[in-house]
Formats: C-alpha cells, sequence, structure tokens
C-alpha cells in the first residue's frame, strides 16, 4: 500500500516523480504528494484524490524546480485522506515519504517527543520528528537513521530529505518494498521497477532494516549498524510497454483479453529443451518428502490456491490444506508432522502472507513462493520460488496473475506425479484457444451484464466442486469493481439458508462444467428460478443445455477453472463499466497490500 519515488540528477526532479507515481497509483490513490529541492528551497505540493489533481495542480510537474525530490501516493491508514495528512510529511530539518504501518508510533511519541508539534493524523510524521530530535542531540544523519531503525516498530519503505544536505537522498526498508534505480549521472528511489523503467533497468535490491545514502552518481548500502555493504545490480526483465494500456481503455481489459498469451509464455518458460513441461528437481524433491501442503494467500490468490489444491490432491496425490493468510498466522491450524509450505502472491509484497512466511520459516519448514514478481519479498524470502510470467498486472482486480497462478499449479502438480496420465502441454495449449474463442464474444458479455447485473442490487455465482471454487473468484470480481454485492456460494448448500435471499429478479450465474455435478447443479438452478431468480449459466460445450446463455469450447475436466472464470471477468468488467465505476483503481482498493 502507498507508493514512494525519489529522483536524484542533472533533469527536473518534479516530472519524472509524477511520472514514477503514476505507474504506483495501483497501490494507493487517495491522495498524493512531491517534495523537490532546487539548492535549499523544498517546495512541497499535495492534492487529495487521484494523481491527475496533483498534475494539474503542478502543470505536470513543470511548475516546479529543482533537480531532486520524493514523490508518494497514498493508501490511507492513520488519517482520512486530506491535503493534511498526505505526504511528504516534514520537521524542520527532513522531509520523508513511507509506505508501511509504525506498529509503536503511540510508545515513541511518549518516549521521545513529548514536545513536538504534530500538524497530521498519520503514523509517518513520527519518523519526521524523531530524525529531527536525533540529529538535534548531535547525532548525523546516517546514525539518527541507524537509530531510528534500532527503535521503530513496524514496516516502512522510506525515502528522506535531509534539507542540510542538498547533494544526497536516503532511503530505508523494513518489510515494505523498495528498490534503488541505478543510472548514468542520476540515481532513483522506487516502490517497485515499473516506477523507474523509463529511465533504467538497473537496480539495487535492499534487504530489511538496510538504509541507502544516495547522491546522483553513487548508491551506498549500509546495514542498520552503519557497515557498507558492497552489492551488485540487477537487470530487470521489464518492458516500459509492458506497463502502458495501449489502444486499450483500461488495464483490466488489456489483461483479460492477455491470457491466451500469458498460457502459451507459461508454456514456453517451463519447457525444457525436449518440449516437456519441467519443474526444478529440488522444488519436487522437497515437496516429496512433505507429508502435506500448506497453501497461504490472500483474495483471488487464494482462491487460485483453492484450485490448486485440487490439482495437488487429485493428481499428484498430496493432501493439501489451503488457509487465508490473515486467519492462518494468528489461529494457525495443528500442523502435519512434516509440512510443506506454498505462498501464492501475485505482487509477492502482501503484509499478511509474509507474516506467515516469516513464522513458519522460524519454525523450520520448506517454503515455495508462486509470484509475478521475480525479486519480490515472498520470493526472496522463501526456499524457492516458481514465477507466473503474467507481466506486470496494473488494475487492482486480479484476471491473468489468477490464470497463471492456475496454470503453474496444474504444471507443478503434474511434476510432482502425474496420476492421472494428463498431457499438460496439449491440455493447456488447447485452454489457450478456448480463452481465445472467448474473448472474441465479448459483445455478448457486453449485454448480458447490462441485462442482468447493471441494475442489480445483488448477485449470487453458484457452482458445486471445482466450479463452486471458481464461482468464489468470480463473485469477488464483480464485487471489487462493480460494488453489485456479491457472494459465490456453493450451489447444493444455498437450500440451507441462503435461498432466502433470493427474490424476483435477482441475478444467479450458475458455473457447469464438471459431468458429476451437472444434474445437481441444474436442479439447484432450477429451485432459484421458481423463487424468481434471473439466472445465467455458463456451461462447458459438453455438458450445456440449450438456453443457456455462455457456452464455452470444451477442455480436460480438471482445469475447466482456467476457462469459465474468463467470462466472470468479462460480467465484472462491463458491468462496472455501464455503472460507470472506476474500473483500475475501485474504491478503497489497493493492487499491493504491504500493511497486516
Ligand atoms: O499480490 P497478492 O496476490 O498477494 O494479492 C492478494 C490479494 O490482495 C489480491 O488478490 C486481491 O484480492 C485482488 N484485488 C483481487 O482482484
Amino acid at each position: 500500500m502507498c507508493g514512494i519515488v525519489g529522483y536524484i540528477g542533472p533533469k527536473q526532479a518534479a516530472p519524472i516523480l509524477l511520472d514514477g507515481l503514476e505507474k504506483l497509483e495501483y497501490r494507493g490513490y487517495d491522495s498524493a504528494g512531491i517534495a523537490v529541492c532546487d539548492g535549499d528551497d523544498v517546495t512541497i505540493s499535495k492534492a487529495v484524490g487521484k494523481l491527475a489533481n496533483l498534475k494539474a495542480k503542478t502543470d505536470n510537474g513543470n511548475s516546479i524546480t529543482g533537480t531532486k525530490g520524493i514523490g508518494h501516493t497514498r493508501w490511507a491508514t492513520h488519517g482520512k485522506p486530506t491535503e493534511n495528512n498526505a505526504h511528504p510529511h516534514c520537521s524542520e530539518r527532513f522531509v520523508l515519504v513511507h509506505n508501511g504501518i509504525i506498529e509503536n508510533e503511540e510508545a515513541l511519541r511518549r518516549k521521545y517527543l513529548k514536545n513536538a508539534e504534530f500538524y497530521s493524523d498519520t503514523d509517518t510524521e513520527v519518523i519526521a520528528h524523531l530524525l529531527q530530535k536525533f540529529t538535534d542531540d548531535g547525532e548525523s544523519t546516517a546514525v539518527a537513521i541507524q537509530h531510528m531503525i534500532s527503535e521503530v516498530e513496524g514496516s516502512y519503505a522510506l525515502a528522506i530529505i535531509d534539507k542540510n544536505d542538498p547533494d544526497v537522498l536516503y532511503a530505508v526498508k523494513n518489510k515494505s518494498p523498495l528498490l534503488i534505480g541505478s543510472g548514468d549521472g542520476f540515481n532513483m528511489i522506487g516502490s517497485d521497477a515499473m516506477a523507474m523503467i523509463a529511465h533504467t533497468n538497473n537496480f539495487y535490491e535492499l534487504n530489511d532494516k538496510e538504509y541507502v545514502v544516495i547522491t546522483k552518481d553513487s548508491v551506498d548500502i549500509y546495514t542498520c549498524y552503519g557497515k557498507k555493504i558492497e552489492r551488485n545490480t540487477y537487470v530487470a526483465e521489464l518492458d516500459v510497454s509492458d506497463t502502458e494500456k495501449g489502444t486499450y481503455p483500461h488495464y483490466m481489459l488489456k489483461e483479460i483479453e492477455e491470457q491466451p498469451t500469458v498460457i502459451r509464455k507459461i508454456l514456453k518458460e517451463y519447457s525444457d529443451d525436449d518440449g516437456e513441461l519441467t519443474i526444478d528437481p529440488d522444488i519436487l524433491k522437497d515437496i516429496r518428502s512433505c507429508d502435506k501442503i500448506y497453501i497461504i494467500a490472500c483474495g483471488t490468490s487464494y482462491h487460485a490456491g483453492i484450485v490448486g489444491k485440487q490439482f495437488l490432491e487429485k493428481i499428484s496425490g498430496i493432501p493439501t490444506e489451503v488457509c487465508i493468510a490473515s486467519e492462518f498466522v494468528y489461529n494457525m491450524p495443528l500442523l502435519s508432522k512434516k509440512p510443506l509450505f506454498i505462498f501464492i502472491s501475485q505482487s509477492g509484497e502482501t503484509a499478511d502472507s509474509r507474516a506467515v512466511l516469516v513464522k513458519v520459516k522460524e519454525m523450520g519448514y520448506k517454503t515455495l513462493t508462486l509470484t509475478n514478481v521475480k525479486g519480490s519479498t515472498l520470493s526472496r524470502e522463501a526456499d524457492h520460488t516458481l514465477l507466473l510470467y503474467a507481466g506486470p498486472e496494473i488494475a487492482v482486480a486480479s484476471t491473468k496473475a489468477y490464470t497463471a497462478q492456475v496454470a503453474v499449479l496444474a504444471i507443478l502438480a503434474a511434476n510432482i506425479k502425474n496420476s492421472i496420465n494428463i498431457n499438460l502441454n496439449y491440455e493447456l495449449s488447447k485452454v489457450s484457444n478456448v480463452i481465445e474463442s472467448i474473448c472474441d464474444d465479448k459483445d455478448k458479455y457486453s449485454m448480458l451484464a447490462e441485462d442482468y447485473l447493471k441494475d442489480s442490487r445483488n448477485c449470487f455465482y453458484i457452482g458445486r466442486g471445482i466450479d463452486y471454487y471458481v464461482c468464489l473468484e468470480a463473485a469477488l470480481k464483480l464485487k471489487e469493481i462493480s460494488y453489485i454485492q456479491t457472494e459465490g456460494f456453493a450451489a447444493g448448500e444455498l437450500k440451507h439458508g441462503t435461498i432466502a435471499l433470493i427474490e424476483q429478479n435477482t441475478p444467479v450465474i450458475a458455473i457447469i462444467s464438471q459431468e458429476n455435478t451437472n444434474l445437481n447443479t441444474r436442479s439447484n438452478i432450477k429451485e432459484v428460478k421458481s423463487r424468481g431468480a434471473h439466472v445465467m449459466t455458463i456451461s462447458t460445450k459438453s455438458l450445456s443445455a440449450q438456453k443457456d446463455q455462455i457456452i464455452i469450447n470444451d477442455v480436460h475436466e480438471i482445469l475447466t477453472p482456467l476457462v469459465t472464470v474468463v467470462p466472470a471477468q468479462y460480467l465484472a468488467y462491463y458491468a462496472a463499466l455501464q455503472k460507470g465505476c472506476d474500473i483500475d483503481k475501485p474504491r478503497n482498493l489497493a493492487k499491493s497490500v504491504t500493511v497486516e
């Protein structure tokens, strides 16, 4: 949550900072601000709402002079989204931007800052005053930062300006993501590589509790005790065009339609020289020697995880439990004797999942992360990583990352033990073609959204087994971007209570892709229809009935989540579009959830 950026070099900083923030807006968008230094002068400009407001206020940054600065796009945790609470925050000497949460801010206020005057409701302001206090007490800025690291509990990525030092920017991180971009005669700070990729593809990774002293020509990384660390840069395999919308009106639509390409890319990346889909033998060795897999994830990644459980149990025969990260961390189930943990996370930065990773690593268990972001925290800290190769996912509502997660989980399961002899190379190629044919039909989803969803207050997705798991994801898509209250429900469970909510014209969308549950779900459809529901059915061709609204070409029965989810993504997209919602940046949300 929240995105931070920094620049020091020869160019006018403000337009560069605003461009970087635009790439980070997925991390939060309730207010934004920049601070730019021109010699001794520091100009701070802030605006409530989307970044566009700050851009308008500063003539896209052109009205602010200076070649060093920091910027922030906010997802409020402490205090309302007002200009006063927007970052940067400052004390007399320090100006800083922050991503994360300071957990012991009250204790710090009591211990050190009794005389400080606070102007905002944020936890961040505490850091600005703390650095002021430590330097007022005679510490150098570097020592004050070390002191701050030793005192502050919580998560933070910080970019800091010391007004007394015009040639330097400071950065520091703990638990929140932060990268340093390295260029020729300039350097940058960013919450992720996308914020800097227009200027450089060379990056320094930072570990927790490290701080960095940055000039336009140098990047010096230190431990929290002030010991200098030698570290090489890495080159990010990211293209500027990956982060652009192109001719699409929204990132979400682009990302939905990238799904066939993503599946093909996964097939390519996981194929060996003989065209066989393979997984690193070390990963397979660890998994084969565990007695149970625990999948840990949140949101859409959790939904991919429950589909993955089916693969791991039905294809490879390994008992698997899927847990919501934020629940698991404070309420751990009784573990098996030799568990292995799989973390699924598009961003690789989700704080809830990371809290579990830290805990189970302390307990000595093996860990594997499935993530879309190479070098992300969950990837670096787990024993193993499997990449999703979905390319940057910018829309807050996850689409292509979900299908990538499901596809990689299938490849993993079949590599552990392919007890159903599925030819995944063939079957996944077929899936990518079927998704393509679904994408060809999008006018139809637009009409169905208008007919069924646009004016509805609520909606139900129903299905059984693996279809039910897709219903959970389909419901999340619809609710998060169109704000229609939607539940994914096990079709057979409806009659045990929830059917009471069905009224005349309540939309119920049924997903049918499994032969063994087809007739049962169709009975459940009749039950809701006879109580007035307006039913739409998404079915696979071999199980379809004449009046089904959406019929999808057949794929292998175990892989149907990869295709049945796609019309649901479109329905959510069009319902949100027709309701005039902000599709890529839905209210109250952020793409990368880096607070617990
Ligand atoms: O980056 P992660 O996959 O760990 O993120 C997990 C969830 O926050 C994420 O899937 C969220 O539910 C999306 N908004 C769903 O579209």
